[in-house]
Order: structure tokens, then C-alpha cells, then sequence
């Protein structure tokens, strides 16, 4: 099994496109393993984009995202493929970049107002979700219609 970060931020908050993320990876077949509301603290958000602190707009981003005028949906979705494929449903950085199809595709203009948020490798999954998500946090759960959605070969 493979599990990603997946972070609604605060413009997709504000936006009332909570549901319609979540939907996304629902209906694909993806399942929710850990789900919270938070404000994240300046070091969570300095180490979450910690490969972007030599970019300028680094502090932009920390101050946005610790501003606290909305909170983040925090999520753990787990499943086949799923950190691949939740960049392919997620789109582009760049909003002008992005698939029609795709959540930045067919919400967003900015890249600073790209609503979500999305893990781009195994090893940043593994940081994030330990980051963000205490292990007791993240629950481990079966689908009762796995063999409807996954099959065996
Ligand atoms: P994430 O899934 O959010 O990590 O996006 P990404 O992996 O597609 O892009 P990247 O990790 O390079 O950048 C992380 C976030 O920084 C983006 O989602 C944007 O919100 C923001 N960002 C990236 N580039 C720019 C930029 O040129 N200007 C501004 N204002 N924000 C940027
Ligand atoms: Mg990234």
C-alpha cells in the first residue's frame, strides 16, 4: 500500500472546495486514512517547504499559510499508485499549466491561489505525513468493497 499528503489550503478553504477535493479521491477509489483541520505552526510550514527556502517567495507562502485566516485540511489518502495519481488529479503548479480535469485545471488562475497541496515523491509523502500527522492519527481501515474497486490481478 502507498499513502500520500494531501493538504486543502487555505484559499480552497475559504472557497468552499473542500468536499468537491475530497469527492475526487473518494470516487476514484482512494481511501481517507487521516483527516484534520489545522493552522499550521511556522516550523511545520518552514519544513513543509523546506526545499523552497532559497525561492522568494518562500516567505510569502509560510506567512500565507500560518496567517490563520482559514485553516488547512490536513489529509493521509492511501491506495494504489496514489501519490502519482494524486499529482494527476491535483494538475500543474501553475494553474495555466494545468489539465482541464484536473482540481487546479478546473479551479484555480494563480499559482499562489492553486488551492491544494499534494506530495511529489515517496520520500516527501513519508516527511509529510509524519510532519503533519501524529502516528495515532493516521488509522488503518479496510474497505468492505475492496474486491468492487481493486482486483487481484
Ligand atoms: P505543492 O503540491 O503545493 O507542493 O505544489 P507543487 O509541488 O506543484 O509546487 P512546488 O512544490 O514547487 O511549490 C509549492 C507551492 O508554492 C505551490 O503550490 C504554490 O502555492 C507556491 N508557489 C510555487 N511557485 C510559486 C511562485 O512562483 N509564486 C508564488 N507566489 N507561489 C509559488
Ligand atoms: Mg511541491
Amino acid at each position: 500500500i502507498e499513502r500520500t499528503f494531501i493538504a486543502v489550503k487555505l484559499d480552497g478553504v475559504q472557497r468552499g472546495l473542500v468536499s468537491e477535493i475530497i469527492g475526487r479521491f473518494e470516487r476514484k477509489g482512494y481511501k481517507l486514512v487521516a483527516i484534520k483541520s489545522v493552522v499550521p505552526s511556522r516550523p511545520i510550514a518552514e519544513a513543509h517547504y523546506g526545499d523552497l527556502r532559497a525561492r522568494p517567495f518562500f516567505k510569502g507562502l509560510v506567512d500565507y499559510m500560518t496567517s490563520g485566516r482559514a485553516p488547512v485540511i490536513a489529509m493521509v489518502w492511501e491506495g494504489p499508485d496514489v501519490i502519482r495519481q494524486g499529482r494527476r488529479i491535483i494538475g500543474a503548479t501553475n494553474p495555466m499549466d494545468a489539465q482541464p480535469g484536473s482540481i487546479r485545471g478546473d479551479f484555480t488562475l494563480t499559482v499562489g491561489r492553486n488551492i491544494i497541496h499534494g506530495s511529489d515523491s515517496f520520500e516527501s509523502a513519508t516527511f509529510e505525513i509524519g510532519l503533519w500527522f501524529d502516528p495515532e492519527e493516521v488509522y488503518n481501515w479496510r474497505f468492505t468493497n475492496e474486491e468492487w474497486v481493486v482486483s487481484q490481478n
